[in-house]
């Protein structure tokens, strides 16, 4: 049984990849500080597949603590979520930012390199692609950055580019995420976010779950089919499956390679909400406000390469991403601290 060591894995993303991870034999170790997810989680994961997950609660940035995992514990892989993401913090707090995503992956790929643990797959996002002017964007286009929080991934990336360069015995999967919604089909685990959400769906399913009063539309005048910004959402269910792929594909691999994780399709805020409401059956009052800064009108992925080189293919389509968002949030209307 492999040994799979995941950063962040009680956050969003992490937990959805453990419980795949888990249903396809792995061993799974779970680092987090829990600065922006619950412990719950953990529980939750494990009620739901059955098995137990090591949980150590302390910071990438503790090389002591990374010593201790790496000399009990014979790791396969590292899958790296672990990483603060709220775009609009990172602009007003851009040291904290570096200093947990940068210097953070920094120290986590050092002790990598001492125990001779060379096998990583990375979130990275679709953030990373800057102001693209036409969609759908894949792997080869120039990569920008708008804000601190795209620089930290910008720089990850340009690392363990570095890293491969010096050291080609590495295999390093970079997978640039684009709209990851939904939850799992249990309702068990979701999107949980400590703060009034910054992102479209945990919003609208707050104003369904009655948290929030109103959705607020950030501009209707963009060049849109409707007006409204138009994103790539996709199951995080879809997005765990990726990474199981990326896993196969490191284990036999040595190189660095960057994968959109997308559907291939875009959607505006208006299509999203209206797909809410039908398959939710809840009406989300909303209105129409200026845009927000550092927005794109439209961007969306170019999948080909994934499903080319990683075998990987989404299953689950905008309304199965709505019904999976409110069931979890329905089930679950305060989240994990219920
Ligand atoms: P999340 O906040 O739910 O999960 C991140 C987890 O990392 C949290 O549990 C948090 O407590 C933990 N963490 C943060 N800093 C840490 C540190 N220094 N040491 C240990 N644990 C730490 O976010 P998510 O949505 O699950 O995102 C996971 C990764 O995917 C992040 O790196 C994020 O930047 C990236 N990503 C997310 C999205 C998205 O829209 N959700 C899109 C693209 C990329
Ligand atoms: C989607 C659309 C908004 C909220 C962000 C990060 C990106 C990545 C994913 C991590 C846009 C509109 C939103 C609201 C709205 N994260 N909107 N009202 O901006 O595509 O990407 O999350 O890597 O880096 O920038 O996602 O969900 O915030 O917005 O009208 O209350 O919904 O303008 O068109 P975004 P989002």
């Amino acid at each position: 049984m492999k040994t799979i060591f995941v950063t962040g894995g009680a956050g969003y993303i992490g937990t959805h990849t453990t419980v795949q991870l888990l249903e396809a034999g792995y061993e799974v170790i779970i680092l987090d500080n829990l600065s922006n997810s619950r412990q719950e989680a953990i529980q939750r994961i494990e009620i739901l597949t059955g098995k137990t997950v090591t949980l150590y609660v302390g910071d990438i940035r503790d090389q002591e603590l990374l010593d201790e995992i790496f000399s009990t514990h014979s790791i396969h892989a590292v899958v790296h979520f672990a990483g603060l993401k709220a775009v609009g913090e990172s602009v007003s707090q851009p040291l904290h930012y570096y200093d947990n995503n940068v210097a953070g992956t920094l120290v986590l790929l050092r002790m990598m390199d001492q125990y001779g643990i060379k096998r990583i797959v990375f979130s990275s996002s679709a953030t990373v692609y800057g102001i693209p002017t036409t969609s759908p964007v894949d792997e080869s286009f120039p990569l920008s950055a708008t804000n601190p929080y795209g620089r930290t991934k910008l720089m990850i990336e340009e690392m363990l580019r570095d890293l491969y360069t010096a050291d080609p015995s590495w295999s390093i999967a970079i997978l640039r995420y684009f709209n990851p919604i939904g939850a799992h089909d249990s309702g068990t685990i979701g999107e949980d976010p400590f703060d009034v959400p910054n992102n479209l769906m945990p919003y609208i399913t707050q104003v369904a779950a009655g948290r929030l009063k109103e959705l607020q539309v950030f501009g209707d005048d963009y060049p849109t089919h409707d007006g409204t910004g138009v994103r790539d959402y996709i199951h995080v269910v879809d997005l765990a499956l990726g990474h199981l792929k990326a896993l196969e594909y490191v284990g036999n691999h040595v190189g660095v390679e960057a994968f959109n994780l997308g559907t291939g399709k875009g959607y505006s805020v208006l299509d999203l909400l209206q797909t809410f409401q039908q398959e939710s059956g809840q009406t989300i009052p909303y209105q129409i406000t200026g845009k927000r800064d550092g927005d794109v009108a439209a961007i969306f992925a170019d999948p080909q390469k994934s499903k080319a080189i990683l075998g990987w293919e989404v299953r689950h389509d905008i309304e199965a991403m709505c019904r999976d968002a409110w069931r979890w949030q329905s089930n679950n209307p305060k989240g994990y601290s219920e």
